[in-house]
C-alpha cells in the first residue's frame, strides 16, 4: 500500500475486514473517501473470477447512468500486485444488518420498514432497467448502507454483479461455489438452477429476505452456517400482526419457494408495498 502515500492519501481507520479484502477510511486534501482493497486473485479456484476491475466497471456504468446521484461514486481504481484498489465516496452510516441486529434489535417501525424497502427497490428498479441492466447478485444487509445524515440507502460491493455488455462471469460449473450469501440466494440457485443468473430474480429474492428481516428484527432463517436441505428454503409465513401486518403477505410472495410465484420485477414489488392497506 506504499502507493497510497505517493498518491497523497492518509489512512484514518479500517472500516471493515472481510474475506476478500479490506475497506479503509482515507483522506486526501481535506476530503474523506472509502478505499476498498480487494484481493482479486487466487482467492477461490472453483469459480471463474471476474476481471480484476470488474467491480470498478460496474460502478462506473451505474453512476454514469444517473450522473452520480444517489449512488456511491467511484473516483479511481487501480491494480497493484495481487490487490485491486477502489477509491469511492465514503458513506457515513450503518449497514442494514447493524441497524436491525445491533441498533434496533426489534421489528422495524412502519416508517423504517417503508423507507428502507422503497430505497432498496427503487435502486434495484433503476439498475435492472438500465439499457444494459445491472444485477447486483449480493444485495444483502451487509452491502446496503444507510447514511446517518440523510437516511438514504446506498448499495456497495458490486464485486459479483452481472451486467450484459461487461464480460459476464458465470459460475463455471454446476458443482462450483454459489455466488452470494446463504439465505439471500433464491432456493433454485442453491439447487444449481442457473437459468436466471443474468436476471432480476436473485436481487428481488434478497430484497424480500431483507424485508422479512426488518419485519422480524432478526434473520428470518435459521441455517446461517449449518447444512441445509431443500425444505429449509421455505421461509415461515410472516406474522400478520403489528403495524407491519399489511406487508406480511407481500413479503411471503417475495420469498416464495417457486420463482413463478414471486414478483417478476422490482417495480411490481414496490407497487405492492405502496398500495398495501
Ligand atoms: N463506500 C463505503 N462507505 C462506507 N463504508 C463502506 C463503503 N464500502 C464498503 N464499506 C463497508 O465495508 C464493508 C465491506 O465492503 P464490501 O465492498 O462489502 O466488501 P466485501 O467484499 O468485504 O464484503 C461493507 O459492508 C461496509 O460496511
Ligand atoms: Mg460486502
Amino acid at each position: 500500500m506504499d502507493n497510497l502515500t505517493t498518491r497523497g492519501y492518509t489512512i484514518l481507520k479500517e472500516i471493515s475486514k472481510g474475506n476478500w479484502g479490506r475497506v479503509f477510511l482515507v483522506e486526501n486534501r481535506g476530503r474523506r473517501y472509502a478505499l476498498k482493497v480487494a484481493r482479486t486473485r487466487g482467492v477461490v479456484s472453483s469459480i471463474a473470477l471476474p476481471g480484476r476491475l470488474h467491480e470498478a466497471e460496474i460502478m462506473r456504468r451505474s453512476q454514469r447512468a444517473c450522473r452520480g446521484k444517489g449512488v456511491v461514486r467511484l473516483y479511481d481504481a487501480w491494480v497493484e500486485g495481487e490487490d485491486t484498489y477502489l477509491l469511492m465516496d465514503f458513506v457515513d452510516g450503518r449497514r442494514i444488518s447493524q441497524l436491525v441486529l445491533e441498533d434496533w434489535k426489534a421489528p422495524a417501525t412502519r416508517d423504517q420498514f417503508l423507507r428502507v424497502m422503497r430505497a432498496i427497490l427503487s435502486e434495484l428498479d433503476r439498475l435492472h432497467t438500465l439499457p444494459n441492466p445491472i444485477f447486483h447478485m449480493d444485495a444483502t444487509p451487509d452491502n446496503i448502507l444507510v447514511d446517518h445524515a440523510s437516511g438514504r440507502c446506498y448499495f456497495v460491493d458490486y464485486g459479483v454483479a452481472q451486467c450484459k455488455g461487461v464480460a459476464e462471469w458465470i459460475v463455471r460449473s454446476t458443482h462450483s461455489a454459489i455466488i452470494g450469501k446463504l439465505g439471500f440466494v433464491p432456493p433454485e440457485r442453491m439447487m444449481r438452477d442457473q437459468s436466471d443468473l443474468v436476471g432480476p430474480s436473485t436481487d428481488l429474492y434478497s430484497a424480500g429476505v431483507i424485508g422479512c428481516m426488518l419485519m422480524l428484527g432478526r434473520y428470518p432463517f435459521t441455517f446461517v452456517s449449518q447444512p441445509y436441505s431443500a425444505r429449509d428454503f421455505i421461509l415461515p409465513p410472516m406474522p400478520e400482526t403489528g403495524s407491519l401486518a399489511p406487508y406480511a403477505q407481500i413479503l411471503d410472495r417475495a420469498v416464495a419457494f417457486n420463482r413463478s410465484d414471486r414478483f417478476p420485477i422490482a417495480r411490481a414489488f414496490l407497487e405492492a408495498l405502496n398500495y398495501a392497506r
